[in-house]
């Protein structure tokens, strides 16, 4: 598949393994190749400096990426070597952080690893890496030059890892309407992740900058991201993006926009895929100060998108007081 973005393009593979990467990488006539690659993720054998890069969250450090862009430099790169990023969305991210401002930009390739990167990161272009007052606060808009999603790589992710993944999954499926739904328990997670991917191509083609329709992708995010914060990331994202589709659908109902058996529908995906469904208890005033930081607040007011039903998205204006509130009600 090819995402459309004018001189900004780029052809996004979902292959059996790594065979034709190098060659996908070679038509890009780079200077030189770099790859950046997680400790854990199988390593494409390229003609390539290669920097392994420790697993965790903590890699996507601003004192991270000044670390590997010291070293990177150093090989020394011009306007047309490439960053190749072998990981998850941790490496992705840093990768295509590091890219973004070597040489005012560089071009990078991103291979996805884990199955939540191949549904998510991967396709978009946004990078970034954390700052202490909050994830993804120092970042960039960089399109990669291509994507290459390898089904081999699945085989060694840790099933964990792989439930994880399956709440963008569902996310997914809940925003792109019921023939997805349905496929959930019917196609293996790679071919999932290709559709995923596909469905979230065609949003960042419309809206590369998240200034509109990008943001129905953020369903499950608002109350998710609160979950991992006050937990101190103790969730893992689609994990947490899971209790947040539900906890969002109980707010959509007693909101009056979404029908009572919403919420029960989501929760039985979400079983289904062995992901937890009720969120900890948490107190509420972190949560609502999480709330209260949200990127996509302006003001005090959240802006977030909430179901209709399967397939219909409405944004909706709400303080965190009442997201929390209603966000409790079951239905
Ligand atoms: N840029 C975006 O649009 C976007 C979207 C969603 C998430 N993200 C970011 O992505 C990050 C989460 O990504 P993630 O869930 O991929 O986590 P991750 O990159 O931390 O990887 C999860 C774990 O899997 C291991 N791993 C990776 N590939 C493996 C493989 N093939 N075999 C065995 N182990 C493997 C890693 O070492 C790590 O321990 C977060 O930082 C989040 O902010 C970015
Ligand atoms: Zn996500």
């Amino acid at each position: 598949m090819r995402v459309p973005l004018g001189d900004r393009s780029y052809d996004v593979t979902f292959a059996p393994d790594y065979q034709g990467l190098a060659a996908a990488i070679a038509a890009l006539d780079p200077t030189r190749v770099v790859v950046l690659a997680d400790e854990h993720a199988p390593l494409p054998d390229l003609d390539a400096n290669v920097l392994v890069l420790p697993s965790g969250e903590a890699s996507k450090s601003w004192d991270h990426a000044g670390r590997v862009l010291d070293r990177i430099l150093r090989v020394p790169l011009d306007r047309r070597s490439v960053l190749v990023a072998v990981g998850g969305g941790v490496v992705g991210d840093l990768t295509g952080f590091c890219a973004a401002v070597a040489l005012r930009g560089i071009p990078w390739v991103m291979v996805p690893t884990t199955l939540l990167a191949m549904v998510d990161s991967a396709v978009g272009g946004k990078t970034a890496v954390n700052h202490p007052a909050g994830k993804n606060l120092i970042g960039a808009f960089h399109q990669p030059s291509a994507v290459w999603a390898a089904a081999h790589t699945l085989e060694t992710l840790p099933a964990a890892e792989l439930r994880s993944g399956m709440g963008e999954v569902i996310k997914t499926a809940l925003l792109a309407g019921e023939a997805l739904v349905s496929d959930l328990a019917r196609h293996t997670p790679f071919d999932l992740a290709q559709r995923c991917a596909a469905f979230k191509a065609n949003i960042v083609a419309e809206d590369e900058r998240d200034t509109g329709r990008r943001a129905h992708l953020n369903l499950g995010h608002t109350l998710g991201h609160a979950y991992e914060q006050v937990t101190g990331f103790a969730l893992r994202h689609g994990e947490a993006v899971g209790l947040g589709l539900v906890a969002e659908a109980r707010a959509a109902v007693s909101l009056g926009i979404a029908p009572p058996e919403l919420p029960g529908r989501i929760a039985s995906l979400l079983t289904a895929a062995g992901l937890p469904v009720e969120p900890p208890v948490l107190p509420e005033e972190a949560l609502r100060a999480a709330l209260a930081l949200d990127k996509k607040a302006s003001g005090d007011i959240l802006v977030l998108p909430l179901l209709r039903a399967v397939g219909e998205v409405t944004l909706v204006r709400i303080s965190p007081a009442e997201l929390v509130e209603r966000a409790k009600a079951k239905p």
